[in-house]
């Protein structure tokens, strides 16, 4: 932390003098060297759900019941200010509030970001992008090895990875404890062991109690692709802050896009909320994800089993909250609503900031602003639009870590005050004293045509790749055995 301090002191300073400003902002991408796990014909990884149903029917039918969580939010419909955001990036295309695991595979088939691909080779999105829908994926990963898995695009993984989230992403399905009805947690997942080893959280020496948190970091955590075939990465070398990680992709050089209006490097947040949790009251107090999501239950027949239908706890308060709290459902849910309006209000204060500097970069740079006047300004949109995300894009984190959020976008809002100053002076050096007017981008329509998305031509091609295309995938997967029809009561 020191020394992280003392580096920007040392880069403010150099700035001051008008120094070094490239080697400051410059953002050169160096991917780190890091292990590829080659195939491991040892790991069977059985992905078919309904393999299981008949041995474990109420772990199987609660897991069936994410179905029940089936509203999608479009929330770029919703905050159209996402669109200039993420302008120049997928995202801005569409993106949904998460929905329960039933639909993981379903809908990274049917979000425009993946694009319309009509064979293996084309599309927007490499294969990395399936990385968090399903026990397909450590499947693939064991029979092909790293590289075999990440390298190439999405539409190399369609006709395999077919079945959602399920059994084989957190238990060891093979081993003996789990045929005598044990959890028997286990990740599969070769980048994700590696990552919980930098933050010293080796998942075999953890504890059971460890285990039901870091199940879940499997996929609900900060990730990237590094390097040349992608490999999802997960950014934790100096810890999980929202400091530590962007540290890490400012020393790294790494960039998830450039912002079309403004020009500035950016980073995507993924959903760090295992992070932001592990940063929390609960999450400090050893009160894991699975306590409040997946509690103990009684069947009918009086037996305990997990109930597996993760969604929102408040739905089944007397077997999460209640387990520990005196107080009503109506009183805790009314302080997480309180702490949700305040998140979402200095939330959505940043996000008018941060808007508003994308503009004004392009009224500079349209006045004729150099690239070199233009570096340290950037780079506070890049830090001040990181910080919005990691917050954003953490669902529930209002509920996780309060504290944690309005911090992040607090510093948020620093960031975003600093881009905001150094503009002004830059515009004002090139002739313009006048305020920057934001275009009206009050709907998602008038957004997409300020930053020049034919919408409905991306949804066109959508809807014939999903009539097209997706049948073939689940003909060749349903060949080859990968798909059994839902096992229903
Ligand atoms: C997102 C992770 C996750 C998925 C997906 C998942 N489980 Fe579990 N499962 C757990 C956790 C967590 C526990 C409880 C661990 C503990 O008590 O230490 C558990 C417990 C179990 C147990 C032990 C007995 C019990 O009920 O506590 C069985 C059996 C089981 N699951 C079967 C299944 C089956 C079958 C599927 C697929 C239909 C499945 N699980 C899918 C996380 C998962
Ligand atoms: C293999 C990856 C994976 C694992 C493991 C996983 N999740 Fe998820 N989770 C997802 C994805 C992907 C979505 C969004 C699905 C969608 O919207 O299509 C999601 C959605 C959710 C949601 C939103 C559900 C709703 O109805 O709104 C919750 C809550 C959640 N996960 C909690 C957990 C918890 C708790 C664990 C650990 C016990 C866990 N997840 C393990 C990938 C995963
Ligand atoms: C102390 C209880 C508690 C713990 C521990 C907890 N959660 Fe949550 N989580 C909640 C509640 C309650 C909500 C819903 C908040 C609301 O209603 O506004 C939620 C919301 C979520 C959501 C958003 C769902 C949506 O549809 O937007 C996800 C995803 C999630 N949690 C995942 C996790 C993961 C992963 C962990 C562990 C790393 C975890 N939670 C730990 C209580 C908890
Ligand atoms: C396994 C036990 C456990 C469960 C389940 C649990 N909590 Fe807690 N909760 C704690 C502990 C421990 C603390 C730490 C402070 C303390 O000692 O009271 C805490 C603190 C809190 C606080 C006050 C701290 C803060 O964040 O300001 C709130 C509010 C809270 N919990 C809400 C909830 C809600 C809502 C749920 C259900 C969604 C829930 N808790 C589930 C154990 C639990």
């Amino acid at each position: 932390m020191n020394a992280f301090r003392k580096s920007l002191v040392v880069a403010a300073s150099l700035i001051g003098l008008g120094l070094a400003n490239s080697a400051f902002a410059e953002l050169v991408y160096k991917p780190l060297e890091q292990p590829i796990e080659a195939p491991n014909p040892n790991l069977k990884i059985e992905s078919v759900n309904e393999k299981f149903a008949a041995k474990y029917p109420k772990q199987y039918q609660s897991w069936r019941a994410t179905e029940q969580g089936d509203k999608i939010i479009y929330a770029d419909e919703v905050n159209p200010r996402l669109i200039v955001l993420w302008a120049g990036y997928a995202f801005a295309k569409e993106y949904n509030a998460p929905r329960g695991h039933f639909y993981a595979v379903n809908d990274v088939r049917s979000i425009l970001r993946t694009g319309a691909p009509k064979n293996e080779n084309e599309g927007p999105q490499p294969m990395a992008c399936w990385t968090c829908k399903g026990p397909d994926v450590p499947r693939l990963i064991a029979e092909w090895g790293e590289e075999g898995y990440f390298n190439g695009k999405w539409a190399k993984g369609g006709p395999e990875v077919v079945n959602s989230i399920g059994c084989a992403d957190c238990h060891d399905t093979t081993s003996k404890d789990f045929a005598e009805g044990k959890p028997a947690l286990r990740i599969a997942r070769p980048h994700v062991l590696r990552a919980l080893d930098k933050i010293g959280k080796n998942f075999n020496k953890s504890t059971r109690n460890d285990k039901k948190a870091t199940i879940c970091a499997n996929c609900h955590v900060e990730y990237y692709f590094a390097g040349d075939i992608k490999q999802v990465t997960f950014p934790w070398d100096n810890g999980v802050t929202v400091d530590d990680i962007e540290k890490y992709y400012d020393d790294l050089g790494f960039t998830d896009f450039v912002n079309k209006i403004s020009k500035a490097p950016i980073l995507k947040a993924q959903h760090p909320d295992f992070e932001i949790w592990s940063l929390g009251m609960h999450g400090k107090n050893g009160v894991t994800c699975v306590d409040c999501h997946m509690p103990k239950v009684k069947g009918a027949d009086g037996k305990v089993y997990t109930d597996h239908q993760i969604g929102n706890p408040f739905d089944i308060f007397e077997n999460t909250c209640a387990n520990c709290h005196d107080q009503s459902k109506e009183k805790l849910q009314g302080i997480v609503a309180e702490r949700k309006k305040n998140v979402k209000d200095i939330m959505g204060r940043l996000e008018d900031q941060v808007v508003r500097a994308h503009f004004e970069a392009k009224a500079a740079w349209d006045a004729g602003a150099t690239k070199e006047e233009m570096e340290p300004a950037l780079m506070d949109i890049r830090h001040a639009q990181w910080r919005w995300d990691y917050a954003a894009a953490s669902h529930g984190g209002h509920m996780h870590a309060p504290d944690v959020m309005l911090r992040v976008l607090g510093t948020g809002l620093d960031k975003a005050a600093e881009a905001h100053d150094k503009l002004v002076r830059i515009l004002a050096k090139h002739g313009v004293t006048e305020p920057v007017k934001v275009p009206d981008i009050s709907t998602a329509e008038k957004a997409w045509q300020v930053i020049g998305v034919d919408i409905e031509k991306e949804r066109k091609a959508k809807d014939e790749f999903l009539k097209t295309v997706v049948p073939q995938w689940e003909k060749e997967a349903k060949a080859k055995g990968l798909i059994a029809e839902p096992v229903t009561k």
